[in-house]
């Protein structure tokens, strides 16, 4: 996997690139973290991740150490790092087409002594990895992913808040085991009160009479930045978007559903557990949201001039 990683303002490699194993960080899980992606090589929707990654930051009470210029500037070069790598590796023969890139952001407490007082770290540690973008097979949007329920339960919003987008995802990772194990493409979480909260790494969405339904925050879930888009996108494509008290019955009685993450954009849900959701393939609101979704992906990323 070659990756280029910035630590702390150094560009490297993925492989050359350290971090202490007394950064907390690593120690503790202390930390946050954003995932984007590029369309058209640009980042897509770089303030409202910065937002939540300030958002997140602040829940564990950590300093974020750059303004947003400053952060768009080391994203920049660090994504041109990788995109100077790809091109000396690539043969003059190799495929034209510029690649997307996955960039993920960690900001962690920082190095410092064994011990949980903030103090003992005065300086928090700022990674950024980019490399090329995997998105799912077509086949995934074309005929849609079976999720299974799993029996990890989403961790309670007074414990570790699914607010925060937090680098400990010991709580997503066993309930992405399970749906692993089960033979599924994701793992569908519910809260302590046994409502729909998420999926392991992605929003979830039913849509029923016409209406987008999804979990509302309090249900303890991210708060996805692809989630937050499509409040705005359905309505001006005639699909409302509420959030809404999702139940097990209202997945299975759902005419459609699917599932929203910055890496996945929406992948259209035809199977929970043993049951098919709707006809068993994806709907067509789906579909429609979908092509939506990527049209103005393209649109919001494209240069400024035809010259780049
Ligand atoms: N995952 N819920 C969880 C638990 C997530 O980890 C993610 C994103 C989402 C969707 O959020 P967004 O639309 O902002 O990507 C919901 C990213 C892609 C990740 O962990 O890499």
């Amino acid at each position: 996997m070659a990756a280029i990683a910035n630590v702390n303002g150094t560009i490297t490699g993925g492989q050359e690139a350290t971090i202490s194993v007394f950064d907390h960080g690593f120690l503790f899980g202390e930390g946050v973290y954003e995932t984007l992606r590029t369309y058209n090589g640009r980042p897509f929707l770089l303030e409202r991740h910065l937002r939540r990654l300030r958002t997140s930051a602040g829940m564990i009470n950590l300093d974020v150490p750059l303004n947003n210029e400053e952060f768009t500037a080391r994203l920049t070069e660090t994504i041109t790092a990788a995109r100077d790598a790809s091109l000396s590796a690539s043969s003059p023969s190799s495929s034209p087409s510029a690649p997307e890139w996955y960039v993920r952001v960690l900001l962690t407490r920082g190095v410092g002594e064994l011990s949980y007082d903030p103090a003992a770290c005065p300086k928090p540690s700022l990674v950024i990895i980019v490399k090329t973008l995997d998105v799912p097979a077509p086949q995934a949007y074309e005929t849609g992913v079976p999720v299974v329920l799993v029996s990890v339960m989403r961790n309670h919003p007074d414990s570790v808040n699914p607010l925060i987008k937090s680098n400990n995802l010991l709580n997503n990772a066993l309930a992405m085991q399970e749906a692993v194990r089960r033979g599924a493409f994701e793992g569908v979480m519910r809260n302590y009160r046994g409502e729909i909260s998420e999926c392991t790494t992605a929003n979830i969405f039913v849509v029923k009479d016409g209406l987008a339904l999804t979990p509302p925050l309090d249900a303890g879930l991210l708060a996805g930045i692809t989630r937050e888009f499509l409040f705005e996108l359905g309505p001006v494509q005639g699909v409302p978007v509420r959030d809404a008290v999702l139940r097990d019955e209202d997945l299975f009685g759902a005419d459609e559903a699917f599932l929203t993450s910055t890496t996945r954009e929406l992948v259209p849900i035809v199977r929970v557990d043993d049951r098919n959701i709707g006809d068993g393939k994806p709907g067509p609101v789906t579909r429609k949201l979908l092509q939506a979704f990527r049209d103005q992906a393209h649109a919001l990323t494209k240069a400024p001039s035809s010259r780049r």
